[in-house]
C-alpha cells in the first residue's frame, strides 16, 4: 500500500507517493501565485490550493488509486480562509507574512494583555496569527465579517472541499490565538473577544487521527484522511524531531526553529510560540518571516541570475569575517521583534564591498535572526547543541555551514529532504494504521544522511558578528516605523 503527504507551500504545493518503508516513489509540485496588493499584504487564491491539491492527487495516485492507503496534508499555517453559508469563498485568504493587522494586534496585545492572551492561548498575538486578521475583517470589510459561515487555515480548507468534514488539527489550530493550546480545546473568551462564533470553528483533531475519507470522485476507494499539521510540525515530523529537546530548522519562503517538547511550556518573554505537536504533544517555536525568500529575493530579483550556489561558491574563507550585515525583514518581523515595520537593510557596505560579500551576508543575515530566536529558547534554559534541518535553503551546503556555526550547533540533514510533505505521507501512514504512532514511524523511516560541526574559531569570529548583529535593529527601528 501507498500513502500520499501533500504540503500546502507558499510559492507551491508538493506532494509524494511513499511506501510504508519511507522510500519515495514519486513526486508532484504545482506553483501558484501569491498576490501582495498592498505593501505589507500578502494574499493567495484558496482555489489555487484546491486545483494544486487535485492535480498532484490526481498524478500520485494515477495507476494505482486502489492501493493508497492513506492522505495528509501539511499547510502553510495561521492563513484566514472564510467561507460563506454556501461555502463560497468569501475574500482571498491572508496569508501567514501578512502585516495589515498591526493595529488589532496591538489592540490583543495591549488592551486585552498579553497576560490575559497567555493564560487563554500560551500565545500573544502577532500580525501573522489568524485572530487578529479576523479583528482586521471586522473592522475594514464589515461586509464580508457578516457572511462569515466558516473560519479555517489552509490546508483545513483543501481537505474539507475534498473530503467534506470540516476539521482542523491541534498543531495548525495552535497559530489561530483562538486555541487553548495547553488543554487543547477551543477557548470561548478568546472567541468571545475576537467576535468568532464557535460553529464558525473546525472540529479538532490529533494531526494523525482520520478524519473521514475522501469523496468519490476523487477514486481512492481504500485511503483514509487523517488531519495533518501545520507546515513546520509536518516537517519535525518529516525530519524525526519528535523527542523531548531536539530541534529542527526549517529554511524556507519563512525560517524557523522547532523545539520539540513531551511537555506543555510557554516562553515567558513570548517571543517563541508554544503550540501544540504534530506527535500529540508540544513544541515551542521562533518564526522569522523572510528566510530563503531573502536569498530568492537578491539573487533573482535583484542580481537577476539563476545559479544561486556560484554567489557564494568560494566564499568559505570569508565565513565569520565578512564586514556587510544584512537585516532580512523583507515582510516585517515575526519573532522576536514582533514588528511589521521592521524592513531589510545591507549595512557595513564600503567602496569596496563585493556582490560576493553581499551574498554572504544575505544568507549570513537569516543565520543571525534565526540565532535571536535560538537566544530566546537558550534564555528558557534549552540547551541547543543540535538540530536538523530541511525547507529549500538546506540545500545549500555553505548557508547549512553558516547556521552550524552562527547557532553554535551540529545541523543534520535527513536522507529525504522533502520536510512537511514527508511528514504528512508519516501521519497519513499513522492514521492508516500503518504504524502505531508518529514515534514508532519516524524511528523506523527517518535516517540522517549528513551532519556538519560548528568550529570553534568560526564560531568565536560569528559570535563578535552576531553582537554587532543585535545592535542594528534597535538602532533602525524607528526609523523603519518611518519609513
Ligand atoms: C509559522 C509560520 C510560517 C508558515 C509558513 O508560524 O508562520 O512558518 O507556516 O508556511
Amino acid at each position: 500500500m501507498y500513502y500520499i503527504g501533500i504540503d500546502l507551500g507558499t510559492s507551491s504545493a508538493k506532494g509524494i507517493l511513499a511506501d510504508k518503508s519511507g522510500r519515495i516513489l514519486k513526486e508532484a509540485n504545482v506553483e501558484y501565485p501569491v498576490f501582495y496588493p498592498y505593501e505589507g499584504w500578502s494574499e493567495q487564491n484558496p482555489c489555487d490550493w484546491l486545483d494544486a491539491a487535485k492535480e498532484i492527487l490526481a498524478s500520485l495516485s494515477d495507476g494505482i488509486s486502489n492501493e493508497i492507503a492513506g492522505v495528509s496534508f501539511g499547510g502553510q499555517m495561521h492563513g484566514l480562509v472564510m467561507l460563506d453559508e454556501n461555502d463560497n469563498v468569501i475574500r482571498p485568504a491572508i496569508l501567514w507574512n501578512d502585516g495589515r493587522s498591526q493595529k488589532q494586534t496591538d489592540y490583543l496585545n495591549n488592551e486585552i494583555g498579553k497576560s490575559k492572551l497567555t493564560r487563554l492561548t500560551a500565545n500573544i498575538a502577532f500580525a501573522g496569527f489568524t485572530a487578529p486578521k479576523i479583528l482586521w475583517v471586522k473592522e475594514n470589510e464589515p461586509e464580508n465579517f457578516r457572511r462569515i459561515a466558516k473560519i479555517m487555515l489552509p490546508k483545513d480548507y483543501v481537505a474539507y472541499m475534498l473530503t467534506g468534514v470540516f476539521s482542523s488539527d491541534y498543531s495548525d489550530a495552535s497559530g489561530m490565538l483562538l486555541l487553548d493550546v495547553e488543554n487543547k480545546c477551543w477557548s470561548e473568551e478568546m472567541c468571545r473577544i475576537c467576535s468568532v462564533k464557535p460553529e464558525w470553528l473546525p472540529r479538532l483533531f490529533e494531526s494523525y487521527e482520520v478524519t473521514g475519507k475522501l469523496k468519490e470522485e476523487y477514486n481512492l476507494p481504500n485511503a483514509v484522511v487523517t488531519a495533518g499539521a501545520g507546515d513546520n510540525a509536518a516537517a519535525a515530523v518529516g525530519t524525526g524531531t519528535v523527542a523531548n529537546g531536539s530541534c529542527n530548522i526549517s529554511l524556507g519562503t519563512s525560517g524557523t526553529i522547532f523545539i520539540s517538547g513531551d511537555n506543555f511550556v510557554s516562553d515567558p518573554g513570548n517571543s517563541l510560540h508554544s503550540f501544540a505537536h504534530a506527535t500529540g504533544r508540544w513544541h515551542l517555536m521562533g518564526c522569522i518571516l523572510s528566510a530563503a525568500s531573502c536569498n530568492k529575493w537578491w539573487i533573482q530579483d535583484i542580481l537577476q541570475a539563476s545559479d544561486y550556489s556560484a554567489e557564494t561558491q568560494n566564499s568559505e574563507p570569508l565565513l565569520g569575517k565578512n564586514s556587510v550585515f544584512f537585516l532580512p525583514y523583507l515582510m516585517g518581523e515575526r519573532s522576536p521583534h514582533n514588528d511589521t515595520n521592521a524592513k531589510g537593510a545591507f549595512i557595513g557596505i564600503s567602496a569596496n564591498t563585493t556582490r560576493e560579500q553581499m551574498s554572504l551576508a544575505v544568507l549570513e543575515g537569516v543565520a543571525f535572526a534565526l540565532r535571536d530566536c535560538v537566544e530566546s529558547a537558550r534564555k528558557n534554559g534549552l540547551n541547543i547543541t543540535s538540530t536538523n534541518i530541511c525547507g529549500g535553503g538546506a540545500r545549500s551546503e555553505i548557508w547549512k555551514k553558516i547556521i552550524a556555526n552562527v547557532l553554535n550547533v551540529t545541523v543534520s540533514s535527513p536522507v529525504t529532504e522533502q520536510g512537511p510533505s514527508y511528514g504528512a505521507a508519516i501521519l497519513a501512514m499513522v492514521g492508516s494504521g500503518a504504524y502505531n504512532n508518529v514515534y514508532d514511524a519516524v524511528n523506523n523511516i527517518v535516517k540522517i544522511k549528513s551532519t556538519v560541526k560548528p568550529d570553534s574559531q568560526t564560531v568565536a569570529l560569528y559570535d563578535k558578528k552576531y553582537e554587532i548583529f543585535k545592535s542594528l535593529y534597535p538602532a533602525l527601528k524607528n526609523a523603519f516605523a518611518k519609513m
